[in-house]
């Protein structure tokens, strides 16, 4: 085969990237650059839709200069997004009309309340999968119609266009031709109708947003149009918002299959195939990454907003550590933690609490709880959140997950993954490659070009660590029993 590359846009909350990766799946440049993050009030976060493109463009040339191959060779692009949040632009200008309010963003609380008080919490939990929390997109982009001057009437009149950033990029790198998203992005909006997919007529009227702002959906490994590259033309062949591309990019086609991403947040997926799972238990319901000619399979989601967000605020707020990674000598250095726990509600719980309220604490401090400490309470509060989420899941799906595979930056950190082993009671699986999420996009872009096929996954991930259970199970129970009364202590209600 000629075009052997494949580049993946994984452009998340804080950072954008260009991967470039060969045909046996190894990374052979990567670029890199962080988000700005504006906070105009408490509670509210924005992105520059405009600096999201051209930090996407400054990356992806960055990437293919220093990976010294031919823009010929490239086969094809997959983009991996930051899901829900929210852009709207101008038909005619391609201009944003407000800033892109990101998926932490809480401004949305009234209109959600609103939605709760009319009653359709039910279905919008049997039809989008999803809770009514302002988290998703449906809402933010109701804000947006609602306050930006002349926005409704222009929206009515078919002038304006909504996207998440997937649509954003591909609108913007196909000059304006294409206005697209995937299922795996619109199953995120709160008003995609996940059993007949296609946008739910009923939510757009209940949020009085108009259809001809939407974007077309299709599966994820797609045309999604053409990028002009310096006079080479280069599909995009795979879209997916990143926690559905890591599930991906960690072979989870099958029902049964599990991971965790660590990143800003924390993310667990596990996948139930061609079964719709309802939650009891606060889990959301998702699309996963769909493929041509295949049903579209679905996944129980647990989305957590403090993960690594979390070690963030220990570095940057309380400047007690220099850098992420010090985190992990700093948990091995201090015997176990007895009864202090971090409750990260920096954005409140999501899953499975959705308190949207609830605000970060410490419990159990005594006079010799110190930097070391709560750095370690700090960290451990990964493992506890995403040991709540499993806990849920086992019980929606009636199975016993066996084995969790991890991804992101902070499944790098060994005292971490056994800790989230012993408290899970399962072997937690790490892959050498850790892009798991941009991997994934690669893959969904490579099936449809023909650079790999499905099954070719097996050869390409290869395994780094399986960290498995030592700790004994009185203390299991013991320290799970204390993180729950802190949780318990932490929320608004
Ligand atoms: O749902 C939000 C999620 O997609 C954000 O992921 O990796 O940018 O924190 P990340």
């Amino acid at each position: 085969m000629s075009k052997k590359y494949v580049i993946a846009f994984d452009q998340g909350t804080t950072s954008t990237r260009a991967i470039v990766f060969d045909e046996k799946g190894s990374i052979i440049a990567i670029s890199q650059k962080e988000l700005k993050q504006y906070y105009p009030q408490s509670g509210w976060v924005e992105h520059d839709a405009e600096e999201i493109y051209n930090d996407q463009l400054e990356t992806f040339n960055q990437a293919v200069s220093d990976s010294g191959i031919n823009p010929k060779d490239i086969a094809a692009i997959g983009i991996t997004n930051q899901r829900e949040t929210t852009v709207v632009w101008d038909k005619q200008t391609g201009k944003p009309i407000h800033k892109a309010i990101v998926w932490l963003d809480k401004r949305t609380t009234d209109i959600c309340k609103n939605l709760e008080e009319k009653g359709l919490s039910n279905y919008i939990k049997n039809n989008t999968g999803l809770v009514i929390d302002s988290y998703f997109s449906g809402t933010k982009l109701k804000w947006i119609l609602d306050n930006v001057e002349g926005a409704q009437e222009k929206a009515e009149a078919g002038k304006l266009m909504f996207g998440t950033i997937d649509s954003w990029l591909i609108y913007k790198f196909t000059n304006g031709k294409k206005h697209v998203t995937d299922h795996t992005n619109a199953s995120r909006t709160l008003i995609y109708n996940i059993k007949n997919l296609e946008w739910d007529k009923k939510l757009l009227d209940q949020l009085n947003i108009p259809e001809s702002l939407l974007p077309t959906v299709q599966t994820s490994s797609s045309d999604f149009g053409t990028i002009d590259y310096k006079g080479t033309s280069i599909p995009i062949y795979g879209v997916a918002g990143d926690q559905q591309a890591s599930l991906f990019g960690q072979g989870g086609f099958e029902a049964g299959i599990a991971k965790s991403t660590y990143g800003t947040g924390c993310f667990i997926l596990l996948n139930t195939g061609k079964k719709h799972v309802k939650s009891k238990k606060g889990l959301l319901t998702t699309l996963t990454c769909s493929l041509d000619f295949e049903p579209v399979n679905y996944a129980l989601e647990g989305s957590i907003f403090a993960g690594g967000a979390s070690i963030q605020w220990l570095r940057d707020r309380l400047k007690i550590i220099d850098k992420a990674s010090d985190t992990e000598a700093i948990c091995n250095c201090i015997p176990p933690l007895e009864n202090v726990y971090v409750v990260p509600a920096f954005a409140g719980l999501g899953a499975p609490h959705w308190d949207a309220k609830a605000k970060g604490s410490v419990y159990g401090m005594t006079l010799d709880t110190g930097r070391e400490e709560l750095i370690k309470a700090t960290v451990n509060a990964l493992a506890y959140q995403t040991r709540d989420v499993i806990g849920a899941m086992e019980k929606d799906s009636k199975k016993k997950i066996t084995t969790l595979k991890v991804d992101g930056g902070a499944s790098a950190n060994n005292y971490l993954m056994q800790f989230q082993s012993d408290l899970l009671n399962v072997e937690v699986d790490r892959p050498k490659m850790i892009e798991v999420t941009a991997f994934g996009a690669a893959l969904l872009a490579g099936i449809k070009a023909g650079v790999w096929t499905k099954s070719d996954i097996a050869q390409i991930r290869e395994i780094d660590t399986v960290f498995s259970p030592k700790m004994d199970k009185k203390t299991r129970k013991i320290n799970y029993k204390g993180w729950k009364k802190a949780t318990k202590r932490t929320k608004s209600k």
